[in-house]
């Protein structure tokens, strides 16, 4: 007999997945829009009510509920993940681990054996970057505001200040949203989203390390023209070098430069089928495990687009952030989920991520703990993401036992 509430986690997701759905059955819940704005509010009420919990919204909107332990002068022990979404993504990303950890929260205050440690649930506020830089929220909570541009403009042409304003947060008052004192331990339960745990039929992740990640956008001038009297060879056209990149990036990561390479966004300009690209504008994301190895791929693709602009006459900028760095999981937690896992009959796998998630950033105040559940057939991303909702409970149930051997320690 599960000491949480199967039915009502899996109502809840049902409920979540309706904010930011759209016609093709995905989601596209972005940061700061009003479907998260909703689904944050929605948060913040479950916590309250079942949870007992205490809500606020930080400077970056994070929501942040705070559940009171019997050791007040304890480190809290933190669980967490986003609400927002990719564009056309599916609905467990992020939402599952948020939407879990009120549930795990609740089960405490029904069992009327409150934990020691003091206990908060975030729902970080960007974690994906669809409108901004990624996350905004947890690089606000570990105390890094530095890194965040709240000038920054999204496709829409709104800057993130705006967007933190209308959803109750303070773009002035970020260096003041980090965290002061260290954690206990911070535990993130997601999907995996990857191909592994489904593959293997293991209903448990136990997460080793999380990919860092550097993103580059690419701008490629070239020189508009006929698409009927300009000969071949005398054509600087940006929709064929942009088409070399994206070959050349696929082909640094297939060569094992680093473990994944993307190009997974292009526009073209004008835009017109009878008149040669002049300008071209793309995105890389490049990650590893391993910083100096995505840092050396990157360098590598550098000196490919070099080669490529020279050959098809073409200018190319390269501008790449500062990015995420990756992140190991503690040693001692990994072993504490193993055996919460083992405990509750499940097998599990250590695995490293290839996502990114807010737990890296979340590494600065403390040990960090990731939990996967399988992604049937390992898509993400997609609105065909989905998780069979006997592993959405027993990630969930792996959580509160993993909370509660972490509250013992
Ligand atoms: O892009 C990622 O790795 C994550 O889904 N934000
Ligand atoms: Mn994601
Ligand atoms: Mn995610």
């Amino acid at each position: 007999m599960s000491e949480l509430d199967p039915g009502r986690l899996l109502d809840r997701l049902d409920t979540m997945a309706e904010l930011g759905r759209t016609a093709s059955g995905g989601l596209t819940r972005t940061a700061y829009s009003p479907a998260d704005i909703t689904a944050r509010n929605l948060i913040a009420r479950w916590s309250t009510l079942e949870a007992g919990a205490t809500v606020r919204l930080d400077a970056a909107a994070n929501l942040i509920a705070e559940i009171p332990g019997t050791r007040p002068e304890l480190a809290p022990l933190v669980m967490g993940s986003h609400l927002d979404s990719v564009a056309d993504g599916g609905a467990l990303d992020g939402t599952y681990g948020v939407v879990a950890a009120v549930e795990v929260a609740a089960a405490l205050q029904r069992s009327g054996r409150p934990l020691r440690h003091p206990l908060r649930i975030v729902a970080f506020a960007n974690e994906e970057g669809v409108v901004a830089k990624p996350f905004t929220g947890s690089l606000a909570i570990t105390g890094r505001s530095e890194l965040i541009d709240v000038g920054e403009t999204g496709p829409d042409g709104i800057t993130l200040s705006a967007r933190l304003t209308a959803a109750g947060g303070d773009p002035a008052g970020l260096a003041g949203a980090g965290w002061a004192e260290p954690v206990a331990a911070y535990f993130e339960l997601h999907i995996e989203q990857g191909p592994v745990l489904d593959a293997g039929g293991i209903p448990i992740g136990v997460v080793t390390a999380i990919s860092g990640r550097r993103r580059a956008q690419v701008v490629i001038e070239g020189r508009s023209n006929h698409a009927g009297t300009t000969p071949m060879d005398l054509r600087s056209d940006a929709a064929v070098a942009a088409a070399h990149i994206v070959l050349a990036t696929e082909a640094v990561a297939r060569e094992g430069h680093t473990e994944v390479a993307t190009v997974g966004t292009l526009r073209l300009r004008p835009g017109n089928a009878n008149v040669i690209a002049g300008h071209a504008v793309l995105s890389v994301d490049i990650r590893s495990v391993d910083d100096a190895r995505r840092d050396r791929a990157l360098d590598e693709l550098g000196r490919r687009i070099d080669a490529i602009a020279a050959a098809t006459g073409t200018t190319i900028t390269v501008t790449a952030d500062e990015g995420s760095g990756a992140a190991r999981c503690d040693g001692e937690l990994m072993n504490l989920i193993a055996d919460a896992a083992a405990g509750l009959g499940a097998t599990s796998v250590e695995l490293p991520s290839g996502a990114g998630h807010d737990a890296q950033h979340m590494t600065a105040l403390g040990p960090v703990g990731m939990i996967f559940v399988p992604s049937v057939g390992g898509i993400s991303h997609n609105p065909s993401e989905t998780t069979a909702p006997a592993d959405l409970v027993q990630g969930a149930e792996v959580l509160l036992a993993a909370l509660r051997r972490a509250d013992d320690r």
